[in-house]
């Protein structure tokens, strides 16, 4: 073990939901598998007054099932320590100060500070303005890193202010902004898939790919988040980060090297080559839908905390192309939406038929179909690669087989959480799962034009029902192209 996990975590809304329910068992993981030096402190931070044993109570419930004894649940918890703290009250920052360097001299920290802000993203960057100016960062050479949670701006200006008071207290490589796609096993994966495969590698590009589909679909709906959703729709809770990150990836050239800052300059120069739309591409190239009511489930707008009149989209479908020499005209159709057929994430890559086919030129029925290589994101991740081969018997016809890979229990069981890959990786100060400024800053550049053209246009909704894959004009905007969605067609 090394000093560099040493680290006191600083954990700006500590009673939240999303501390509670996803932080703190991730932390614990580490803790269970070793990858966190047994030297740690967690402070956590908010307006309603726990004492220390209160708030280890709620830390140890939030591991129970986690632990392999009370015991273990019960040392873990003790490394926690809660600070009564108001984020718009200058004055509390003098005692977070002052509990900072206690818990840092009591733990033998280093200075190593991890501040984490799980707050409501209004005051993403008064925190961070005010560790700075209250002197609460380690000035002893010890790391300072800051994590901020999602969403990172509603449209590229609120972005870009954002971003220019976080960088008013913090560089950027000790800005690490959470987008928890990134912490995905197969996400992770997919630079492996592309750039360990030669055969694959070879043929990564227009010449050999007809088109690439990103689907995010969840089958929930806006359940009780109506109050942030509604004014978010699925263009900017779901396209904008997690989307465009899976889409730098499958899109970008091989880094130089498989380091933070070669993948960050990759995935920058591919996102920047993206065909930004006006608004008549935005027109013509993206679909949003709303959905409507079904025999066992709400309306959108009839759900709780959602105006009878909602404009919002609960549906995308979009398509994008790059302005590079690797994908020439290749599309990328993405779509992501709440209330459709199933949960699930998945990429697939649809390869162009051979450039002449021999067997139906020779008057035979070939029935040659596309090859298709689909990476399983969620829930099992896995890849499959469907080919054509002869079918068995006497005529001659082709048929589609699917080599297929989906990682077992055992594999599954061992597949780390993403928040806690993330929080692994925030120790260690790599940011390749990280979204970068410039990254966040293309992604919103390309969907603003989408956003202000809905804003300002009526749409006629609801356009679909729950259960299926989306309205029908998300179908049409392949097929003007001769192409068709992958699944659900090939379950
Ligand atoms: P919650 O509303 O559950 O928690 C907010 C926390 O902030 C509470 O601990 C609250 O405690 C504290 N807080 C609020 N106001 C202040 C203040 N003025 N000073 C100090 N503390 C304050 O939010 P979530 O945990 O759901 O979300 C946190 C962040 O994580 C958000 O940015 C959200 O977008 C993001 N996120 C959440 C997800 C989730 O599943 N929950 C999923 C993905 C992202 P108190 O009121 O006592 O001060
Ligand atoms: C979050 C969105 O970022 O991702 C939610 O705010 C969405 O609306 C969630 O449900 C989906 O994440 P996952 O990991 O369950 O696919």
């Amino acid at each position: 073990m090394t000093n560099a996990t040493r680290a006191l975590f600083v954990l700006f809304g500590g009673t939240g939901d999303l501390a509670v329910r996803k932080l703190y068992p991730s932390i614990f993981n580490l803790y269970k598998k070793g990858l966190l030096d047994t030297k740690f402190a967690l402070l956590g931070l908010a307006r309603k007054p726990l004492s220390n044993e209160e708030f280890r109570e709620v830390v140890k419930n939030s591991v129970e099932k986690h632990a392999e004894s009370q015991e273990q649940a019960e040392e873990f918890a003790s490394h926690f320590y809660f600070e009564v703290h108001d984020v718009t009250k200058a004055e509390d920052y003098e005692k977070l100060r002052n509990n900072c360097n206690e818990l840092d001299e009591k733990y033998d920290l280093n200075g190593n500070r991890v501040f984490y802000v799980s707050m409501a993203p209004r005051f993403f960057g008064m925190v961070a303005n005010d560790l700075k100016k209250q002197r609460v960062l380690s000035e002893n050479g010890g790391f300072n890193r800051l994590v901020i949670e999602k969403p990172f701006g509603k449209d590229y200006e609120s972005a870009e202010e954002l971003n220019n008071s976080l960088n008013a207290a913090f560089d950027e490589d000790q800005i690490f902004r959470i987008d928890h796609y990134l912490g995905k096993e197969m996400v992770q994966d997919i630079p492996v898939i592309r750039f360990s495969n030669p055969m694959i590698n070879a043929v990564w590009n227009h010449n050999y790919i007809e088109n690439i589909q990103v689907t995010l679909s969840e089958s929930l709906g806006v359940e009780e988040r109506a109050g942030y959703y509604d004014t978010a729709g699925a263009l900017r809770d779901m396209i904008q980060n997690h989307t465009m990150q899976i889409v730098s990836l499958l899109a970008m050239d091989e880094p130089q090297s498989f380091v933070d800052q070669n993948i960050r300059t990759e995935k920058v120069k591919v996102l920047q080559s993206l065909n930004f739309y006006d608004e008549n591409g935005a027109k013509e190239n993206f679909v949003r839908g709303q959905y409507g009511e079904s025999s066992d489930s709400k309306a959108y707008r009839d759900e709780d905390g959602v105006p009878e009149d909602s404009i919002n989209n609960t549906y995308v479908a979009g398509k994008l192309t790059f302005n590079t020499p690797r994908w020439g005209n290749t599309p990328f159709y993405i779509r992501s939406g709440k209330k459709l057929a199933d949960k699930f994430t998945r990429v697939d890559v649809v390869f162009k038929q051979p450039v002449v086919d021999i067997f139906s030129n020779s008057g035979l029925e070939s029935g040659i179909t596309n090859n298709v290589l689909t990476i399983y994101i969620d829930p099992r991740g896995g890849v499959s690669f469907k080919m054509n081969v002869k079918d068995a018997g006497q005529g001659f016809h082709t048929e589609k087989v699917d080599l297929s890979y989906l990682e077992n229990d055992a594999r599954a069981e061992v597949v780390p959480e993403p928040y806690e890959r993330l929080f692994h990786d925030i120790l260690k100060g790599d940011v390749t799962n990280f979204a970068s400024w410039q990254e966040v800053a293309a992604a919103w550049k390309f969907v603003d034009p989408v956003q202000k053209l809905w804003d300002t246009t009526k749409p006629d909704f609801p356009n679909y029902t729950p259960g299926t894959m989306g309205p029908k004009a998300a179908d049409d905007l392949l097929a003007r192209d001769g192409h068709k969605w992958v699944y659900p067609e090939d379950k």
